[in-house]
């Protein structure tokens, strides 16, 4: 499902939500149930729906194929009335050969029997879990028109022979999945990578076979990093005769990659890990996003959130957002479906197989994929189970180490790497257990924590003050311990954002509130201790944990406060008063912190009495002796104005687009007023839509939409109309293309 031969088919689909409904028009992503924002029932998007599409095919000897990249849970496909198949698993790709079943020249039928229910035979489901899976066609199609012969998948092996400063000599040996329904035999290989160009003669059997090519040397390789993710396109073409009869690019990036008992090392330096996990959840369409969102996600964590690693938590994720890990240098931990539950179900265990299979024949040339997770989050030890999956990945994939996400200590470990949850700190003196108390073992092994806050403190955005600094400080005391331990690969919070959830976890409300961001992806304090950690010329940060009020801590205090910045002092005017710089000397930083590249600066003035004067207060950054970055608070903040931001302001008007609209009532110095509970009403002019509800409160002074546009492009502009209950409103203009 990599040749270039390919269409988008996302557009003119009809859908019906059961069997005696009318179809309606919808593009694809789509979600089979729009939900509330929380308190539904899940139960309202588990069952069956029915997708249809009319599709031309030409006049051809082709072979025909589609690829769904992601139905949620399982499908039937019928093509012209005929049943083609049944496939199951929503995180995966299903690329399905309907050659046989098509009509040429003709306009064809596909149909979809989608079954969205949470069917014991199909992980992450058999029991509970801790997240919404939603239904629908949630991810792209595509339609294929293949030669009788082509090129099915590419894994592109290599090994870097030698590197200095980035820069390496490498061998690429790439194995090629050939499909072939042709008694031709003699096929050309002629694969370009940096504008050079190398060609084989292969000897080409009929059906599916893997062929490993000759390996080629290339020299002054930029390597992918982090910091500098270089990528190249690697071109390949299969030739006929000198006619070219399929051909594909993959992006891929080069990079030498060690994982041991002391942590990760890439390109030979050791990378402490500091990542979140992401759900790949939305507010009302659950899943069923497009790739702008999906990029933006990954944008998030790395811009917004700073960390060096993301984990897919609980299964695959859109390749539109591991296409973006690569472009952007964020390291990733993928893994399987599931959640606690094994089942016994024959069914269930085979389809964990094919979930291992398939994750990793799709995502195999990411250069951002550091280890495969093998085994079912937090799920209980099964060596006959774990060490199918573990040898499944490693005959697939000789290089990338597995792991497997466990909480339970003393696991049988059969995967390379032991990944663990670590819920023990629970605000006190324990940060986190030790590798050899978790393993059991006394040598050494690599060892990754895997998720630690969580549940443990579920902290909601418009939580108290006090809450949301607690909440901070403890994934601040996590990062921190594991940076200053060698034993631990780093660390993975709980979570990136929070997240909608069955009636059995969160807050009742079907919400986990574990996230550092909410849903719309809004910052908590604790968002801003991992923002703080970026190089300050990269960003200067300086995020005051306070809203600055009199009475909003217990007891009317106000300091400490901590203050999540990268800069090196932070001066502090009160009022008319200078206070002075605050530097990191050592009763500025807590003990529990100083493991952290930039600690919060923790400033610790005297409480004014109850009663006592209000001022407006200013914490000024400096870098390098040099004031670069502020942040002002009011003595009486007011409603003073809506701030609007949007992620993007051009859209492509063609296909189904979307783009986050942020939303907060400010001050005068454009601070969010917490507490506000106002609320908004969007309009759109043009074609363009809100997903969602158009009237939405505020949650804690701030909320966020998105909105889409339909695939109807006929004007270049749109508008969106903000109309709020504090009267103030705006007009924000959008163009699409
Ligand atoms: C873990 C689990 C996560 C999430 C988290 C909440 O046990 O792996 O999926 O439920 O708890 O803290």
């Amino acid at each position: 499902m990599i040749s270039n031969n390919k269409t988008l088919i996302n557009k003119n689909w009809l859908f019906k939500d059961s069997e005696q409904a009318e179809f309606k028009r919808v593009m694809i992503p789509h979600t089979n149930k729009e939900v509330p924002y929380n308190y539904f029932d899940e139960k309202i998007y588990q069952f069956t729906s029915y997708y249809k599409k009319e599709l031309f095919i030409n006049d051809s000897d082709k072979r025909i194929f589609l690829n769904f990249e992601g139905v949620m849970t399982a499908f039937k496909l019928f093509v012209n009335d005929k049943l083609v198949g049944e496939y199951r698993g929503g995180y995966i790709p299903h690329f399905i050969e309907i050659t046989n079943f098509t009509i040429r020249n003709k306009k064809n039928t596909l149909l979809l029997e989608v079954d969205s229910r949470e069917r014991e035979d199909i992980p992450p489901f058999g029991y509970v879990i801790d997240y919404l899976t939603f239904g629908g066609i949630y991810r792209d199609v595509y339609l294929y028109e293949l030669d009788q012969c082509f090129i099915e998948n590419i894994l592109y092996d290599y090994e870097v022979l030698e590197f200095d400063n980035l820069k390496g000599k490498i061998k690429i040996t790439p194995r090629v999945l050939i499909n072939n329904n042709s008694d031709e035999k003699r096929y050309c290989i002629e694969f370009c990578i940096n504008e050079r160009t190398f060609k084989q003669e292969v000897d080409v059997l009929k059906g599916k076979k893997w062929y490993e090519l000759n390996p080629i040397n290339l020299e002054n390789i930029d390597l992918w990093d982090i910091n500098s993710p270089s990528l190249y396109n690697c071109n390949m073409k299969l030739i006929l005769n000198e006619d070219i009869r399929d051909c594909n690019n993959i992006t891929v990036g080069f990079r030498d990659l060690k994982i041991d008992d002391t942590g990760l090392y890439l390109n030979g330096r050791k990378v402490k890990i500091t990542g979140l996990n992401r759900h790949q959840s939305f507010p009302y369409v659950g899943y069923a996003m497009p790739k702008r969102v999906q990029i933006k996600d990954a944008d998030i964590l790395k811009d917004d959130l700073a960390v060096n690693l993301v984990r897919t938590s609980h299964y695959p994720q859109s390749p539109y957002f591991l296409q973006r890990c690569d472009e952007i240098g964020l390291l990733v931990l993928e893994e399987i479906p599931g959640w606690q539950n094994i089942s016994e179900d024959k069914q269930w265990r085979i389809q964990v197989l094919n979930d291992v299979e398939g994750m990793i024949m799709r995502d195999y040339n990411h250069p951002s994929i550091v280890t495969w997770g093998v085994r079912i989050n937090e799920s209980m030890d099964d060596d006959e189970l774990y060490s199918a999956t573990n040898k499944l990945a490693r005959i697939i994939d000789k290089n990338r180490k597995t792991c497997g996400v466990r909480y339970i200590e003393n696991s049988n470990l059969l995967e390379d790497i032991y990944t663990v949850n670590d819920f023990i700190h629970d605000g006190g003196d324990i940060i986190l257990r030790t590798r050899e108390e978790v393993t059991g073992l006394e040598k050494p092994v690599p060892y990754l924590v895997t998720e630690f806050c969580g549940h443990i403190f579920p902290t909601k955005k418009f939580d108290q003050e006090e809450r949301l600094i607690e909440h901070a400080l403890r994934h601040g005391r996590v990062q921190s311990y594991a940076k200053e331990h060698d034993e631990y690969m780093g660390a993975i919070g709980w979570c990136a954002f929070d997240y909608n959830t069955h009636y059995d976890f969160g807050s009742g409300d079907r919400i986990c509130y574990h996230g550092v961001m909410d849903m719309f992806r809004i910052p908590k304090y604790a968002a801003h201790i991992y923002k703080s950690q970026k190089d300050p010329k990269v960003e200067p940060v300086i995020e005051p944990l306070t809203w600055w009020s009199r009475g909003e801590r217990d007891k009317g205090i106000v300091f400490p406060i901590y203050v999540c910045t990268n800069c090196d002092e932070v001066e502090v005017i009160l009022g008319d008063n200078n206070i002075g710089r605050f530097s990191r000397t050592e009763e500025n930083i807590d003990e529990k912190l100083k493991g952290l590249k930039y600690p919060p600066i923790k400033i610790d003035l005297l409480n004014g009495d109850w009663g006592s004067k209000w001022s407006e207060a200013e914490f000024i950054g400096y870098l390098d002796e040099k004031p670069i970055v502020s942040k002002k608070f009011c003595e009486n903040p007011i409603v003073c104005d809506l701030d609007v931001q949007l992620d993007d302001r051009k859209l492509n008007g063609t296909e189904f687009d979307a783009t986050r609209v942020v939303v907060k009532v400010v001050d005068q110095v454009g601070n969010v007023l917490p507490f506000s509970t106002g609320c908004i009403n969007v309009e759109t002019e043009g074609d363009i839509d809100v997903i969602g509800p158009k009237c939405i409160s505020l949650i804690g002074g701030s909320i966020g939409f998105w909105i889409k546009t339909l695939g109807t492009f006929k004007d270049n502009t749109a508008k969106i109309k903000i109309t709020s209950s504090f009267g103030i409103n705006k007009e924000i203009k959008i163009s699409l293309k």
